[in-house]
């Protein structure tokens, strides 16, 4: 088994890998694949992929927002998944990373793998997404810690700091802020 760079003329493949693992049923708006090639091309070194005799297992897909490195996507094969896998292809990401002078590194999680991030020391943050007619007048009654709020046309979005990881923390928020989404960011810095 390799970790390594994946290269140009995989990267296809090791796309449609991933889709099959993280959307199955093609329900998601995962990246497409012009833009994992643009994202590719300025710094292929964030496309890391596990190899078992040039079989694709594993991999992980990452690139640069100003001075962090977004981790849009990662997964293992089911039937090699708890082999440490997962482990080796995110401390490559996170080498490659540091090479690059980055800050830190970010990704939103989904459900079952909240834990896998937690166990590399990655930190939890609150992500909240909220449809423009349920903002609240106001917040502050909540009694939470918000760190960051951005206002687009279609949302609201708040980062919140959590003290530790609460997997019931989500479903809580989602009623108090009337919000659409709620996820978990994880975070580690370089
Ligand atoms: C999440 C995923 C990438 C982890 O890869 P993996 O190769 O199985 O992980 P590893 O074997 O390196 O696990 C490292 C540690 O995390 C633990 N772990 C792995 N996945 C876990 C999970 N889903 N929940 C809890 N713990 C988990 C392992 O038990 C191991 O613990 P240890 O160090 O005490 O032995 C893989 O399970 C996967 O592809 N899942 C489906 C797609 C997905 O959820 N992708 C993440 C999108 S954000």
């Amino acid at each position: 088994m390799k970790i390594r760079k994946i290269k140009l003329r995989e990267l296809k493949e090791a796309d449609i890998f991933k889709e099959k693992i993280l959307n199955p049923e093609k329900k998601r708006r995962y990246r497409p694949y012009y833009k994992i090639l643009k994202n590719y091309k300025r710094e292929p070194s964030l496309f890391i992929g596990a190899y078992d005799k040039n079989r694709i297992i594993g991999v992980a897909f990452g690139h640069i927002i100003k001075n962090r490195i977004l981790l849009g996507e990662m997964a293992v094969l089911e039937e090699y998944r708890n082999k440490g896998i997962g482990k080796k292809i995110l401390k490559k990401i996170e080498q490659n990373s540091k090479k690059l002078n980055k800050k830190y590194i970010e990704l939103g999680a989904l459900d079952n793998a909240e834990k896998f991030y937690l166990k590399q020391n990655y930190k939890p943050i609150i992500f909240v997404q909220i449809y423009p007619k349920n903002i609240l007048k106001n917040y502050n009654h909540l009694n939470y810690k918000i760190i960051k709020e951005t206002n687009y046309v279609d949302s609201k979005r708040f980062y919140i700091e959590v003290k530790r990881y609460d997997p019931k923390l989500k479903e809580k928020i989602k009623k108090e802020f009337k919000a659409y989404d709620v996820i978990y960011l994880f975070r580690k810095y370089l």
